[in-house]
C-alpha cells in the first residue's frame, strides 16, 4: 500500500494533470504499451496471396464517391510487404506490442501480437449471399474463420479480440444519418451537433461525430436500399446486427475456450468503444438520466451482454419491441465471455434531454479528463464484474495538408499533448482508483486509410509519404513515445512546442502565397 502511495505522490509531483514529466516507469510493472492498425487500413496488396474481395473493396471501388478523396486500400501503406520495416520501427520506438487485425478475406503475423478477428472487413460474398451481419447465418461462418485462425496462429497469438467496435459497425452502417456504411440506407442527416464549448470539434472522421443514438429506436420507417440485398428496417436493423455480432463473439469465445485455450494458453476479449457522456446541465435530472442512457446505448449495449448475458435495462425499456432479448441459451453463452475488455477512447461529449424526438445528444469535447471520469463511472457501475481493461485505441487525427512537406507534417505537437494528457489521466485512474488497466495502444502506428475519410485524415505517429514511395517518417509524437518508452520524460513545455507548429504553419502559408 505504501508503495502505491509513494508512486502516486511521485507521479503527482510530476505535474500529472498535463502529462509532462511522466514516463513509462510511472506505470505498473508489466503494463503493455503498443500501437495499432487494422488490415484494410494499412496492408494494401489486396489482390495478392489468394485474398478474396471484402466489403471495403466493394465500397471503395464501386462507389468511390462515398470516400472523401475517392481513395481505397489497394496499396494503402503497403504494410503487407513492409511489415518487417514497420515492426523494426515499433521496436526502435520501444513499444512492446502491436495491435493489428487479420484480414478475414485474406486469411496472416518479434512483438506480442494482439490480434483482432473482425475489424469490419467482412467478405463481400457473405454480404451478397445473406446480407452479412443482418443474418444470423454469419455466426457459423465467423466461427469457422475464427477457428482457422486459432488453429493456425494460436501457438503464437496469446491475445485474441473477437470484434473491434461492434457499436461503430452497427450504428454507422445501420442507422440513418451517416455516410460511413457500404449500405447506408439514407443520406438524411439527423445529427444535431451544437458547437463545442471546449475547443470545438476537431477534424473528426465522419463515424466519430455524435449521433442521435436514441432516435432510431423509436422510428418505424422502412427504406429499401438497392446497394446491398437484405432488409433495411431502421427500427430494428441496428439491433439485429448488434445482436448477431454479439452472437458471433460468444460462439467464437465458446469455441476458443472449449477447443484451444487449454493448450494454447491465450486470452480472448472484445474491443468496445465509448465516449464519456457528461450531462449538459449537471443540475438537471433529465440530463443526468439521459447521459447514463447514452452510455448504455453506446458501451452498455455490448458490455453488459458479455458480462451478464443481457442488455442494459434502459435499452430493453426504450427499445422495447425493436430489440430482441437473448434466449436462455444465448445468455449462458454470452455471460462472462471475456477474459479482458478493450476500450477505444477518443473524445467525450455532453448530453441533453430532448422531448421530441426523445432523448437526443450532441456536442463533442476533447477531453483527457473524460477518460478518467469514464473509468471511474465504469468502476462504480460494474465494480468487481469489470474484467481487466486495455485501452486498445486512443489518438487524434490531422487533416492531410498536401501543401506541407513530410518534415513539416511531422511536427504534430497537438498529438504529443493529446497523448501526454491522456496517459496522465490513465495513470491517475490506475493509481487513484486502482483500476485494473493492463495496457495502452496508440491509434495509430501509421497514417492510413481512414475508412470513408480515405487518406484525408492522418492518425499515425508515423507519417506515411503517400507520394514518395510510402516512405515512413517518425512524427514528433513517435519521438515523444520513444523517449517516454525509454523512460526519459519530456520536459519541454507544450506551449513552446505549439509555437514551433505555428511557425511551420506560417512557413507553409508563405510558400503557398509565393
Ligand atoms: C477504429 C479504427 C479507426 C479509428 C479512428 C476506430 O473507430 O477502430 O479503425 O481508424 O477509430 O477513427
Amino acid at each position: 500500500m505504501q508503495a502505491i502511495v509513494d508512486t502516486l505522490n511521485s507521479a503527482l509531483n510530476k505535474n500529472l494533470q498535463d502529462g509532462r514529466g511522466i514516463t513509462r516507469a510511472d506505470f505498473p510493472d508489466g503494463f503493455v504499451f503498443g500501437t495499432g492498425t487494422s488490415s484494410y487500413q494499412v496492408e494494401g496488396a489486396t489482390t495478392e496471396g489468394g485474398r478474396g474481395i471484402g466489403v471495403w473493396d466493394d465500397l471503395t471501388l464501386r462507389t468511390p464517391n462515398k470516400v472523401a478523396d475517392g481513395s481505397n486500400g489497394i496499396i494503402a501503406c503497403d504494410v503487407y510487404h513492409r511489415y518487417k520495416e514497420d515492426i523494426r520501427l515499433m521496436k526502435q520506438m520501444g513499444f512492446d506490442s502491436y495491435r493489428f487485425s487479420i484480414s478475414w478475406p485474406r486469411i496472416l503475423p518479434g512483438m506480442t501480437p494482439f490480434v483482432t478477428l473482425f475489424h469490419w472487413d467482412l467478405p463481400n460474398c457473405l454480404q451478397l449471399e445473406y446480407g452479412g451481419m443482418l443474418s444470423d447465418q454469419v455466426v457459423n461462418d465467423f466461427v469457422e474463420f475464427a477457428e482457422l485462425c486459432f488453429k493456425e496462429f494460436g501457438d503464437r497469438v496469446k491475445f485474441w479480440t473477437t470484434l473491434n467496435e461492434p457499436w461503430t459497425y452497427t450504428v454507422m452502417l445501420y442507422t440513418p444519418g451517416d455516410d460511413f456504411a457500404p449500405n447506408d440506407p439514407t443520406s438524411n442527416d439527423s445529427t444535431n451537433v451544437q458547437s463545442s464549448s471546449q475547443g470545438g470539434q476537431r477534424n473528426l472522421p465522419s463515424h466519430r461525430l455524435p449521433k442521435k443514438v436514441r432516435q432510431f429506436a423509436s422510428t418505424n420507417q422502412t427504406i429499401n436500399d438497392n446497394v446491398f440485398p437484405g432488409k433495411i428496417d431502421l427500427a430494428t436493423d441496428a439491433y439485429t446486427v448488434g445482436r448477431n455480432l454479439l452472437l458471433c463473439h460468444s460462439a467464437a469465445v465458446q469455441s476458443y475456450r472449449t477447443k484451444f485455450q487449454m493448450y494454447q494458453n491465450g486470452q480472448i476479449g472484445i474491443v468496445l468503444n465509448s465516449s464519456y457522456h457528461y450531462p449538459f446541465d449537471s443540475n438537471s435530472q433529465d440530463d443526468q438520466d439521459a447521459s447514463k442512457r447514452a452510455i448504455d446505448f453506446m458501451l452498455g449495449w455490448f458490455l453488459e451482454p458479455v458480462l451478464y448475458g443481457q442488455y442494459p435495462e434502459s435499452m430493453l425499456q426504450y427499445a422495447k419491441g425493436n430489440i430482441v432479448p437473448f434466449s436462455e441459451d444465448e445468455q449462458k453463452g454470452l455471460a462472462g465471455s471475456v477474459d479482458w475488455v478493450g476500450l477505444n477512447y477518443y473524445t467525450s461529449d455532453f448530453v441533453t434531454y430532448e422531448k421530441s424526438p426523445p432523448d437526443c445528444f450532441a456536442m463533442v469535447v476533447d477531453s483527457s479528463t473524460g477518460l478518467y471520469d469514464h473509468l471511474q463511472y465504469l468502476q462504480n457501475k460494474y465494480k468487481q464484474d469489470m474484467p481487466p481493461l486495455y485501452i486498445t485505441e486512443n489518438g487524434v487525427a490531422d487533416q492531410n495538408d498536401p501543401s506541407l512537406t513530410a518534415k513539416e507534417a511531422c511536427v504534430d505537437e497537438t498529438r504529443v499533448q493529446y497523448y501526454q494528457e491522456h496517459l496522465a489521466y490513465l495513470l491517475k485512474a490506475i493509481l487513484e482508483l486502482a483500476f485494473d488497466v493492463r495496457g495502452f495502444f496508440a491509434w495509430s502506428y501509421c497514417d492510413n486509410f481512414e475508412w470513408t475519410s480515405g487518406y484525408t485524415s492522418r492518425f499515425g505517429i508515423i507519417y506515411i509519404d503517400y507520394i514518395n514511395g510510402l516512405t515512413r517518417y517518425m512524427k514528433n509524437s513517435a519521438l515523444w513515445f520513444a523517449n517516454f518508452l525509454r523512460g526519459s520524460a519530456t520536459t519541454s513545455s507544450a506551449l513552446e512546442k505549439r509555437q514551433v507548429e505555428k511557425d511551420s504553419e506560417r512557413a507553409s502559408k508563405k510558400r503557398k502565397a509565393t
